[in-house]
């Protein structure tokens, strides 16, 4: 049976069976939601999106609400009208060092590179994609993922996962400085929550280290500017207990289950 390609994915580059985990029997039912980000479609907030601008059908009727049940062996499941169809897939996660001027995304209709395109093409067809983002001119640790539990988890703001980056700027911050960025500062979307910001000699060229529980768009470029400071260089080391450590740049390797876990028992650092 064909099957869809995960959300924000192109349509032509991987047309083949979606795959749910192996607890789900299919005799019990289970929310759509769960169903949709188990077949690899996306991550929660994807899924939901889709669903509320009606992208899936139950038994040939538009899906109204993520949480209505469905059972897995016995309901027609539909996303821009082609089945989710329904076997046991292997979740993977992989730690990637990105390097400079590579765009965090599956695909890019301009044709620029992504992040996927680094991975041999074992890891193509297997519904990886992005962990949040990190600009095309940021450095570092980044998630691939095709689990959109763990997506979830790493993500939700109400998880405060922190996330440590080098920062290069040009100039010394005084105390106070630091001290308005660790409190928050106002940007066009809100107040930024409490941050850590270390002044660092250990990896030059950067100088100082900013450690964030929030995942906006350009946090750390805008919290500096914000005080009129520019980076001029950005590298995410650390998301929870998950450092990138002598991975080198443009190299990745494969999570083991111990090391998601321990990631994700990180609270507040
Ligand atoms: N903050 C930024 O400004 N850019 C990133 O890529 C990540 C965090």
């Amino acid at each position: 049976m064909l099957c869809v390609n995960p959300i924000g994915r192109r349509a032509d580059i991987n047309v083949r069976p979606c795959r749910v985990h192996a607890t789900i029997t299919g005799v019990e039912p289970i929310p759509l939601l769960r169903y949709l980000v188990e077949a690899g479609l996306g991550a929660r907030r994807q899924v939901v999106g889709a669903i509320k601008v009606g992208r899936v059908a139950v038994n040939g009727r538009q899906a109204e609400s993520y949480t209505m049940p469905v059972y897995p062996q016995a309901d027609k499941i539909t996303f821009d009208g082609k089945p989710v169809s329904f076997h046991a897939r292997a979740k993977i996660v992989i730690m990637l060092n990105k390097p400079l001027n590579l765009l965090t995304t599956t695909s890019d209709d301009r044709g620029r590179r992504t992040v996927l395109d680094i991975l041999p093409d074992e890891y193509r067809g297997l519904g990886l994609y992005p962990v949040g983002r990190l600009d095309h001119d940021t450095t570092g640790l980044l998630l691939l993922t095709n689990d959109g539990n763990l997506t979830y988890r790493l993500t939700h703001p109400r998880f405060e996962l922190g996330k440590e980056y080098l920062v290069h700027i040009d100039g010394t911050l005084t105390q106070q400085e630091r001290e308005l960025l660790e409190k928050g500062v106002p940007l066009d979307d809100g107040m930024t929550a409490p941050a850590k910001v270390k002044e660092i000699g250990y990896d030059p060229p950067y100088n100082y280290s900013v450690t964030i529980h929030e995942g906006r768009n350009r946090q750390v470029r805008r919290m500096f500017a914000h005080i009129g400071y520019t980076v001029t260089a950005l590298k995410r080391v650390r998301m929870g207990n998950l450092r990138l450590g002598d991975l080198v740049e443009g190299k990745f390797k494969k999570l083991s289950a111990q090391e998601i876990a321990s990631t994700l028992r990180q609270h507040r650092q």
